[in-house]
């Protein structure tokens, strides 16, 4: 009998050659982190690039353990520097899906310039490394805010014309229209998708649903922007990774896809669904000043992804909002730490690097 002396590792790195390396950008924060786990669970013959600059919103911790799969590695790069992305193409990706970004409306307001630098010069350094691949497909990761704000009726479709009003959907917008011109121009497989607002595990606590449940849990006030009558359109995290995956494997090159759960609610039905929950009464509202440029109302219409890639949502608001909220309870240390800061210096007692 022969004996292998094959070890395990080398048995991982064998098998890899023959995998689908995709790449993932923006893996840290917290679509990326769920759409990784989701793709490991889902696409046994994917092998994942986890490429992250690991800003303030990227937290290594979410993707722990991920290497034991052995179809999984990180990269702690910016995507505006072609240096390192081109270091990645250097072996033969199949695909890339296109995360990373600045994301948080009102740190826009703030500060534009960011979300100028990461999103449209990141977007626009990663497709021009693309035109030298020979990718299956590049998915750029939109968001519904491109098209601005709607009145009480209508809902975006993807002919809605791109009307921003914050610099965070600007920037966004601009990416947008770069994958386009890289498909015309370049036949970069660009595929462009625009989702409403996600919720679920690993979101940042500073957005609204996070924030939210974390207040409370502190036994602290919730801040409502404005009147609390803004309305957003929700669906859970995992359902929005799904359809990537379908649009990253099956979508039309050069082509947009809508993705949305129809499930619109105002700030304040959500808040007081959030204060149900978790059995607090309307006193811990405390309304605040609205934020510049708020945009009203987004709805998003799904047909066109549910008809042509056979898509649908899966999860329920109100079972997913108990999901979310649980998440929360069960994983305090990890919330906790972020509001601390302490999450920052996770990377560094890891991996011995800043
Ligand atoms: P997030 O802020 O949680 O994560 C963004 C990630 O990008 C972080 O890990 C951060 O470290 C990384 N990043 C930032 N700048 C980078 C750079 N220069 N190079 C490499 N990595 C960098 O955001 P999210 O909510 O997970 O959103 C992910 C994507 O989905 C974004 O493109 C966003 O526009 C889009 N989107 C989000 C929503 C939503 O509701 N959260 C809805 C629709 C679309
Ligand atoms: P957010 O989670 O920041 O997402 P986006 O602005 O991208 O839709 O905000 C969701 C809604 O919640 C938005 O209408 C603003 C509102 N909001 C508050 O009322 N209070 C808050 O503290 C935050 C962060 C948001």
């Amino acid at each position: 009998m022969v004996r292998s002396t094959i070890t395990g590792a080398q048995w991982q790195a064998e098998a890899a050659v023959f995998m689908k390396r995709v790449l993932v950008t923006g893996a840290a924060g917290f679509i990326g982190t769920n759409f990784v786990r989701r793709a490991l669970a889902k696409k046994p013959d994917w092998y994942i690039v986890a490429y992250d600059a690991l800003t303030y919103a990227g937290n290594p911790a979410n993707l722990v353990g991920l290497e034991d799969t052995g179809r999984f590695e990180f990269v702690h790069a910016d995507i505006c520097d072609p240096e390192r992305v081109d270091a990645v193409f250097a072996s033969p990706l199949w695909a890339v899906i296109n995360f990373a970004a600045e994301t948080h409306v009102d740190r826009s307001i703030m500060g534009a310039a960011e979300f100028v630098r990461t999103n449209v010069l990141g977007t626009q350094v990663l497709l021009e490394r693309a035109r030298r691949a020979d990718l299956h497909r590049f998915v750029q990761v939109s968001t519904d805010e491109v098209y601005g704000s709607l009145g009480l009726k209508g809902r975006f479709t993807e002919e809605s014309p791109l009307a921003p009003n914050s610099p965070y959907s600007a920037s966004k917008a601009a990416a947008d229209l770069l994958a386009r011109s890289y498909y015309v121009t370049h036949g970069v497989p660009a595929v462009i998708t625009r989702c409403s607002n996600n919720y679920g595990p690993y979101q940042f606590p500073e957005k609204v649903i996070p924030l939210f449940i974390t207040n409370l849990l502190e036994n602290r006030q919730v801040p409502l922007y404005g009147d609390g009558l803004n309305i957003r359109d929700w669906i859970h995290v995992q359902d929005h990774c799904d359809a990537l995956l379908m649009v990253l494997e099956r979508g039309v090159a050069g082509e947009v896809y809508n993705i949305g759960a129809d499930n619109e609610l105002t700030n304040r039905q959500l808040t007081l669904s959030i204060l149900s929950e978790l059995g607090k009464d309307e006193s811990m509202i405390r309304f605040v000043k609205d934020r510049p440029g708020h945009d009203r109302r987004y709805a998003i219409d799904s047909s066109k992804i549910r008809r042509e890639l056979n898509w649908r949502p899966r999860i329920d608001f109100e079972s997913g909002l108990r999901a979310t909220i649980r998440w929360y309870i069960e994983h305090e240390s990890w919330w906790r730490a972020i509001k601390s800061g302490a999450y920052r210096h996770y990377y560094e007692r890891q991996y011995g690097v800043a």
